[in-house]
């Protein structure tokens, strides 16, 4: 081992960063799997099983909260806490602090599963959960954000690295979108029953307003952190162009706040604000592809690595499918294509292609780098990591293209008119055409969650033989000290 390696360990709260990994490996496996279920019953509607705690309406915000708040989340306190501390030079600023996010992150999530499958919901999506569950997460989120700046602020380097401009950002908007977007008022102390604050239109403009900063902050900027150092550290080179990083992070920080209105087009909304959103989700392409564009760059002379590292695949084959749906995105955030594309499956095979394309992907890549140097070894098994690479791609591929087909279909079904100007389909004829696609997404899900799978198993053998390992060292050092000492 070298030295460097052996002080970085002592030196910083790596404790943290290993509970946090675990989860993550953990919530993407429950998450993914509550996923091919759900995919599953809507394909085969029997599996609903008259069971109200898992039916499909109860079970999609748990699969929601589980992937993006308990897997990506956690994938993203791990990674953020990692960057930070090896970036700045410093130890965080408090482990009590640390430890609190921890449990308070993994409690919020749990009663956020707990309570949707009994059927508590504020029913605004991807912002579920119940008035007392926000105010945990809230506490849990300050105290994230006071221990990321303060640790920022403790840093022995003059100079912040932009993987912690995004990191940051991601903290910040995600403070400010989670209390406007909760506000409400609870019918009473004792009851898990909450009125929200805003109502008509200016309820539907707070909720995108969140909706889309959740995914601009969430799952685009904070994955953006993750890739500004993993790709860089796992290629072996600088990133390719630090100014378009640093271009990338202001205009991307921008242009988000002003997009969330091209979830309504075509409803109540003053048309100037469609407008608006449809405009700034055109210019949300430049700096997206700009992002991307620098983060493949920077494996530029080290090709052949795609070739041998498949860590290395998974972080780019994420950048691809990034410009992908940032691609996929403002096309879709054109009124007329919105027209078509809108309640339809291609918002939802936009959806994964961001997040198994490109949220889960570059988690697996970052985790698979960091693990091993948590714990000081090597992976169980580099084979393993392949095999999951390609059931990860098939298992993506597969779902997205089941999404266009069965989404474009609907669109063009539901706007079809006959010679006498009647709808030429009726609904049931629509929803019995998306059954083979529905089939074939469940099974994409089943190819995904498989590779998640092999990540567990790898990710727990190699840990307990790591811990094993070490535990082994420590006795046999502790038999020399009490040898020495009776000798
Ligand atoms: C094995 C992998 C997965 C499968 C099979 C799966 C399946 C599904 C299904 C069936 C839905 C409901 C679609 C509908 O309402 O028509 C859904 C929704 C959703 N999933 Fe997944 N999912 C997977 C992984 C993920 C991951 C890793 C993420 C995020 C990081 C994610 C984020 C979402 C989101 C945001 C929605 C809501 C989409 C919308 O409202 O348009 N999923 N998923
Ligand atoms: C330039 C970037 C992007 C733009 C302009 C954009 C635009 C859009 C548009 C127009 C919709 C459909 C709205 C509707 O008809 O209801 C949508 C939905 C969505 N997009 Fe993107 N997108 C972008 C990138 C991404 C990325 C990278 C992800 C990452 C995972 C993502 C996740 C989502 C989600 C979760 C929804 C579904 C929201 C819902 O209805 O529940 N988007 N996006």
């Amino acid at each position: 081992m070298a030295a460097t390696e052996v002080s970085s360990l002592e030196q910083y709260n790596f404790d943290i960063v290993k509970k946090f990994s675990i989860m993550a490996v953990v919530w993407g496996l429950i998450g993914m799997s509550v996923g091919v279920y759900i995919a599953s019953e809507l394909a085969w509607p029997f599996l609903n099983f008259d069971i109200p705690y898992i039916t499909f309406g109860r079970l999609r915000p748990v699969h929601t909260s589980a992937v993006i708040f308990g897997f990506g989340g956690s994938a993203l306190f791990a990674t953020s806490y990692y960057v930070v501390q090896r970036t700045c030079q410093a130890r965080l600023i408090s482990d009590g602090m640390a430890t609190f996010t921890f449990w308070g992150w993994q409690a919020a999530i749990m009663l956020g599963g707990i309570s949707y499958m009994l059927g508590y919901s504020q029913a605004r999506e991807y912002a579920e959960m119940e008035w007392p569950i926000d105010i945990l997460v809230e506490v849990v989120w300050v105290t994230y954000l006071a221990l990321f700046v303060g640790t920022i602020m403790r840093r022995k380097q003059p100079h912040i690295y932009v993987a912690n401009w995004f990191f940051l950002a991601f903290i910040l908007a995600t403070a400010l979108l989670h209390t406007f977007n909760n506000l409400a008022v609870p019918v009473s102390l004792f009851s898990m029953k909450s009125y929200s604050l805003f109502s008509g239109v200016q309820d539907a403009m707070t909720q995108w307003w969140y909706g889309h900063n959740a995914v601009g902050f969430f799952l685009t900027a904070a994955f953006l952190g993750m890739m500004y150092y993993f790709v860089p550290k796992q290629a072996g080179r600088p990133i390719f162009s630090y100014r378009l990083s640093i271009i990338h992070f202001w205009a991307l920080g921008f242009l988000y706040m002003w997009v969330g209105a091209h979830h309504l087009h075509w409803t109540a909304l003053p048309d100037w604000t469609s407008t608006l959103a449809a405009t700034f989700s055109i210019m949300l392409l430049l700096p997206s592809w700009g992002g991307m564009i620098n983060g493949i760059m920077t494996l530029s002379g080290a090709w052949d690595k795609l070739r041998t590292d498949p860590i290395m695949r998974f972080l780019i084959v994420a950048l691809s499918f990034y410009g992908m749906s940032t691609f996929e995105g403002p096309l879709m955030a054109l009124k007329d294509v919105n027209a078509l594309s809108h309640y339809t499956d291609w918002t939802v095979g936009h959806v994964h292609s961001g997040a198994l394309g490109w949220v889960a992907m570059v988690s697996f890549g970052s985790l698979y780098h960091m693990i091993p140097k948590l714990w000081n070894t090597k992976m169980w098994s580099q084979k393993m990591i392949e095999v999951h690479f390609w059931f990860a791609t098939i298992g993506v591929l597969l779902y997205i293209t089941a999404m266009w087909i069965s989404g474009i279909t609907q669109g063009l079904m539901w706007r079809a008119f006959d010679q006498y100007g009647n709808l030429q389909y009726s609904f049931v004829e629509s929803v019995a055409a998306m059954h083979p696609f529905y089939a074939m997404r469940a099974i994409g899900g089943m190819f995904f969650v498989t590779g998640m799978l092999m990540m567990f198993i790898n990710v727990m053998v190699t840990v307990r033989k790591a811990v094993r390992a070490e535990a082994a060292t420590r006795a046999a050092g502790h038999a020399k000290i009490t040898g020495m000492a009776s000798a």
